[in-house]
C-alpha cells in the first residue's frame, strides 16, 4: 500500500490525511476479496524500516492500526473475514499489539479471508527468525523451512501488487514471493478501488505461470525450425 503521503501532499494535506484515506482503501479491497476468489491478502502497513520515519508519523500511524482494529474487527467477523498480523509485537504500542491480539481471538473462525496485515515487518528478518528455529545442523527442505516462515497458513504469494508508482519489494514476503506475479500500478493507495483490484486479478489470470517449466506450446517444434515452410507468412528473410 504505497502513495499515502504523496497523494496528500499533492492535495496540500498533511501525509497522516493520506493514511487515513488509505484506511478507507482497506475497507473497500477487503470487502471486495472474496468475490474475486482471493483466499489469504497481505497488507504491507507498516516495515521495520518505518521506525525510521518521523516520530509525529509514526505515531499517527500506530493510532490509526488501532482504530482500524476497534472499528472493523465486529464488522470482519461478521463477514467471516479472518485477521492476523505479522511481524513483530514487541517493539508495537502496548495497545496496540493487545488490540491485535483481541482482533486475531475475536476473527478467528473467520473462512471467507485470510486478512493479513504487516506491521513492524522485514521478510529478511522472518528469514533469519525462522533460520534460528531450526536446529543446529538440520537441512531443512523448502517446503519445511517455507512451512515455518509462512506460520499462520499462509504460503506462497500468488500476485503481489504494489500502488503508488515504485517498483520494489522492499522487504516483503521474499521468500514467499519467489515465483509471485508482480503488478506495480501508478496509483496511490488512497485512490486503489475494487476495480483496481478486479484488473489486477484478470490481468494475473491472463498470464503464463510456468515455474521454470515450458508450457506445452514450447515443446511443439515451430514450423520454421522443423521443416522449411510451404506456404509460411512472410518473414524478416523471405
Ligand atoms: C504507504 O504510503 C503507507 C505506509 C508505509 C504506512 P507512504 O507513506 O509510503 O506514502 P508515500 O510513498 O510517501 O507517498
Ligand atoms: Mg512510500
Amino acid at each position: 500500500m504505497d502513495g499515502n503521503g504523496r497523494w496528500a501532499t499533492r492535495r496540500g494535506l498533511p501525509r497522516v490525511a493520506g493514511h487515513r484515506a488509505g484506511a478507507e482503501a482497506i475497507r473497500r479491497v477487503v470487502q471486495a476479496g472474496p468475490a474475486l476468489d482471493i483466499g489469504t491478502l497481505t497488507l504491507y502497513a507498516f516495515s521495520a524500516d518505518n521506525w525510521r520515519r518521523p516520530r509525529g508519523e509514526v505515531a499517527a500511524l500506530m493510532r490509526l492500526f488501532r482504530r482500524f482494529l476497534d472499528d472493523e474487527t465486529p464488522n470482519l467477523a461478521a463477514s467471516g473475514i479472518r485477521i492476523s498480523a505479522i511481524g513483530r509485537r514487541d517493539r508495537l504500542p502496548a495497545s496496540l499489539a493487545a488490540a491485535i491480539d483481541a482482533a486475531e481471538g475475536r476473527t478467528a473462525s473467520g473462512e471467507r479471508l485470510h486478512l493479513r496485515v504487516a506491521i513492524d515487518y522485514s521478510a529478511r528478518e522472518a528469514i533469519v527468525r525462522a533460520a534460528a528455529c531450526c536446529s543446529p545442523g538440520a537441512a531443512p527442505t523448502q517446503a519445511d523451512f517455507g512451512r515455518l516462515l509462512a506460520g499462520e497458513g499462509a504460503g506462497e504469494v500468488d500476485l503481489l501488487i504494489r500502488t503508488g508508482g515504485e517498483q520494489r519489494l522492499s522487504d516483503f514476503l521474499l521468500w514467499e514471493s519467489a515465483y509471485a506475479e508482480l503488478c506495480f500500478i501508478a496509483t496511490p493507495w488512497p485512490e486503489f478501488a475494487a476495480a483496481d483490484l478486479e484488473a489486477a486479478v484478470a490481468e494475473f489470470r491472463r498470464r503464463e505461470r510456468r515455474f521454470g517449466g515450458v508450457t506445452r506450446a514450447d515443446t511443439r517444434p515451430s514450423p520454421r525450425r522443423s521443416q522449411r515452410p510451404t506456404h509460411a507468412r512472410p518473414t524478416a528473410e523471405s
